[in-house]
């Protein structure tokens, strides 16, 4: 059985007040169970005050990103061995946001994947279409190739150590979210690129999240799919009322 993930990316927004006080309200609310995984992204600054405020809750701590290099003249960028230093448990990588405005490639989120794993971090690898390319009929090969190469020459050991998210870039913010059935295609086939590549075992350990416009409303529909395992929580996870009702969808 995959335990449902829910995770909460909050991009470059709170105070470092505010992401403590939504941390403690998360947490609070998630209590100690554990029936399912609940981990929340803060900005990478207001890592180590959040890390505190969850410190011996249930709810785990990720970063939005990371460098490949584990350390040195890199001027900005912030290594899988620092997040493990100041208490990440998690670090999401290549979402579609980075890829777009910050130009990362799939060869790149490889790079950070495989950084990453050898930090003993558990990876977010996040995948997605544009609208254009969901018009060109085009969202099975374009996320079949981001996950390809996102993937790289990782071993079975490695992949079913990591976690997918599935998000379509027009479903991003947009207040727009893909259809159960849009997205539970979309998981499904991409969990049948595991299992061409690895292995059924394989295929059936990974968790997919899928993210995008995700909210109290939609989760248990989508949480219902039988390849929908989690979700990647943008704008509804910046309020600890609504993260915590996807969190209460994801138990039932
Ligand atoms: P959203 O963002 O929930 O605000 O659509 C999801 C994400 O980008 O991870």
């Amino acid at each position: 059985m995959r335990r449902k993930f829910i995770a909460g990316n909050w991009k470059m927004n709170t105070t470092r007040a505010e992401g403590v006080a939504l941390a403690t309200a998360v947490a609070n609310g998630v209590g100690t169970q554990a029936d399912v995984e609940v981990a929340v992204c803060p900005p990478s600054v207001y890592l180590a005050a959040v890390g505190e405020a969850l410190a011996g809750s249930a709810v785990g701590l990720g970063a939005q990103n990371c460098y490949h290099e584990a350390k040195g003249a890199f001027t900005g960028e912030v290594s899988p061995a620092m997040l493990v230093d100041v208490g990440c448990k998690y670090v999401i990588l290549g979402h579609s946001e980075r890829r777009a405005t910050f130009k990362e490639t799939s060869a790149d989120v490889n790079r950070k994947v495989v950084a990453a794993l050898a930090a003993q971090l558990t990876p977010i690898v996040c995948v997605g279409e544009t609208l254009d390319e969901r018009k060109a009929n085009r969202t099975k090969a374009v996320v079949r190739e981001q996950l390809e190469g996102s993937l790289g020459l990782l071993t079975a050991e490695q992949v079913v150590k990591l976690v997918i998210a599935y998000e379509p870039v027009w479903a991003i913010g947009t207040g727009v979210v893909a259809t159960t059935e849009q997205a539970e295609e979309v998981h499904a086939d991409l969990r049948k690129l595991l299992e061409t590549r690895y292995t059924s075992q394989v295929a059936a350990s990974v968790r997919i999240q899928y993210g995008g416009s995700v909210n109290a409303e939609n989760a248990a529909s989508l949480l219902s799919q039988p390849n929908i395992d989690g979700a990647l929580v943008g704008g509804a996870s910046l309020k600890a009322e609504g993260f915590l009702a996807i969190v209460a969808a994801a138990r039932k």
